[in-house]
């Protein structure tokens, strides 16, 4: 037990003295590989739209076996290790450094050795064996090398997953800073938040005290600097529409309850609420919820009834602990609009309610701005911040929409900016200086990449030897215009 933990220690300060070229070069390679493994599920191995996909892998995996003569990677815990060394994740690596993970953890593979450079057709073997193990069968690992010898390949090994009882503890014996704590919350508040979910639509006893939990992290992060959080709402289509987008309107709702004042325990209640703002549409069959084309009557009968079924159920849900009178009328508020002239109908007038009113906004602008099956392309922040504005008086309460709009920025995050030295940038994070509204940080984007070619962060405050800006925006461009792919700079 002991020498576990002091191997922890001792990986925990190797992995700190991990060079940044090493670093990058870790990070670039799990990218290539998640993306290798994604299009390796969509096209058979003898496909060419792999060719282009194959030659980057083999090219980020290769250049780190000719400096460091082989590569061992290996999952422990929740973290990579590049040769014994641990490799932190970053904003932009988090979901391909998510998706290994899970891939590996999920076909019981733990440790791939790598011993010499790879071909091309070795590389094209290795990942269709991989992904082609199934799920959770012990001797996989087993499996994975007879499979390799039977194409003579012997340039490649693959070891178990080593399940430690040390994982709890390796977790508290890392500290983690801000950024990385965000994201495990947001990631894992997705995944909890789908299990209550599925238990709800198949009628089973949902446990929410995990999520609860969660929430209390969130609100922890929101108070510290709310700018992290909201961040992760630029992430959008991680999962499925309904799980990213509860989260994010949770994270809005949250970052809007820090404006107005309330208390710790005042923001817990909203931020469960705005993540249970749509749980009655868990009652609604699947081919409704994303139909392509226009609803009949019946089914938008069905639509409507949703925020009336969130209320049954919360009503329900045992371990909410005191079900608040705010939090059930909230649920049912979130579709009234401003005028009451949105559902259910009423039958005697009333105001709609402040939790309410906070997520009918933080809802209408993560839905405008996420892509959905039946619109494709989403409206840019900008856009979606003009369409609420113009609805303002029918729809939201205009002071609220106002705070909105000074919360996610002049330029929200995720916008996609044109500079004055013909660089495009994605906005990052607002600048917490008010008087700097204008100048966010900025991922700057190589053009005509597709939105590959990631470039480095640039701060719009900084100057140039004289007194003058370095970059300023210019205006905001379309993404969809320039096949950027927003999300990919938040992952
Ligand atoms: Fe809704
Ligand atoms: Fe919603």
């Amino acid at each position: 037990m002991e020498s576990a933990i002091q191997s922890q220690k001792e990986a925990h300060r190797s992995s700190e003295a991990m060079d940044s070229e090493m670093s990058k070069l870790g990070s670039n390679l799990i990218t290539k590989f998640h993306v290798l493994m994604r299009i390796s599920q969509i096209y058979d191995s003898k496909n060419v739209a792999l060719n282009q996909f194959i030659q980057e892998s083999l090219l980020a995996i290769n250049t780190f076996i000719q400096r460091e003569g082989t590569l061992c990677l290996k999952i422990v815990a929740d973290d990579i290790f590049l040769n014994e060394q641990r490799l932190r994740y970053s904003v932009e690596g988090f979901n391909s450094f998510k998706y290994l993970v899970t891939q590996w953890k999920k076909r019981l593979i733990g440790e791939v050795l790598y011993k010499e450079v790879l071909n091309e057709e070795t590389l094209r073997e290795f990942i269709y064996i991989l992904m082609s193990l199934e799920d959770g069968r012990e001797e996989n690992a087993t499996l994975f090398n007879e499979k390799l010898r039977e194409r003579h390949i012997s340039s490649i090994e693959a070891g178990p997953l080593e399940v430690s009882e040390m994982e709890e503890g390796a977790y508290t014996l890392r500290k983690e800073d801000s950024r990385e704590e965000a994201k495990k919350v947001f990631f894992e508040t997705i995944g909890t938040f789908k299990e209550v979910v599925t238990h709800i639509k198949g009628n089973q006893h949902a446990d929410v005290r995990k999520l609860k939990r969660l929430v209390r992290k969130a609100v922890h992060l929101v108070m510290e600097d709310e700018s992290i959080l909201l961040g992760m709402t630029a992430i959008k289509n991680y999962d499925e529409y309904t799980f990213n987008h509860s989260v994010n309107v949770s994270i809005y709702s949250l970052a809007m309850g820090r404006r107005l004042g309330f208390s710790r325990g005042v923001l817990s209640e909203l931020g469960i609420t705005a993540m249970l703002h749509d749980i009655g549409k868990s009652k609604i069959p699947l081919e409704v919820l994303n139909k392509p084309g226009a609803l009949s009557d019946e089914e938008w009968g069905q639509m409507k009834k949703h925020p009336l079924t969130g209320v049954e159920i919360v009503l329900n849900l045992k371990q909410l602990g005191e079900v608040n009178a705010k939090m059930v009328v909230g649920i049912f508020d979130h579709h009234l609009k401003n005028d009451l002239s949105g559902y259910p109908k009423l039958f005697r007038k009333k105001r709609v309610s402040l939790f309410g009113r906070v997520i009918q906004i933080a809802d209408a602008y993560d839905a405008m701005t996420t892509p959905r099956i039946y619109k494709k392309v989403p409206f840019t922040p900008e856009q979606a911040l003009a369409v609420m504005l113009k609805d303002r008086d029918v729809c939201f309460d205009s002071i609220l929409l106002k705070m909105f709009i000074g919360l996610v920025g002049v330029y929200p995050i995720g916008s996609l900016v044109l500079l004055d030295t013909h660089e495009m940038g994605i906005v990052f994070r607002p600048n917490p200086d008010p008087q700097w509204m204008d100048r966010p940080q900025v991922i700057l984007v190589e053009r005509n990449k597709r939105g590959k070619g990631m470039k480095e962060l640039a701060d719009l405050t900084e100057r140039n030897g004289g007194n003058n800006f370095k970059r300023s925006i210019v205006k905001t461009l379309d993404p969809n215009k320039y096949h950027i792919d927003i999300a990919k700079y938040f992952l």
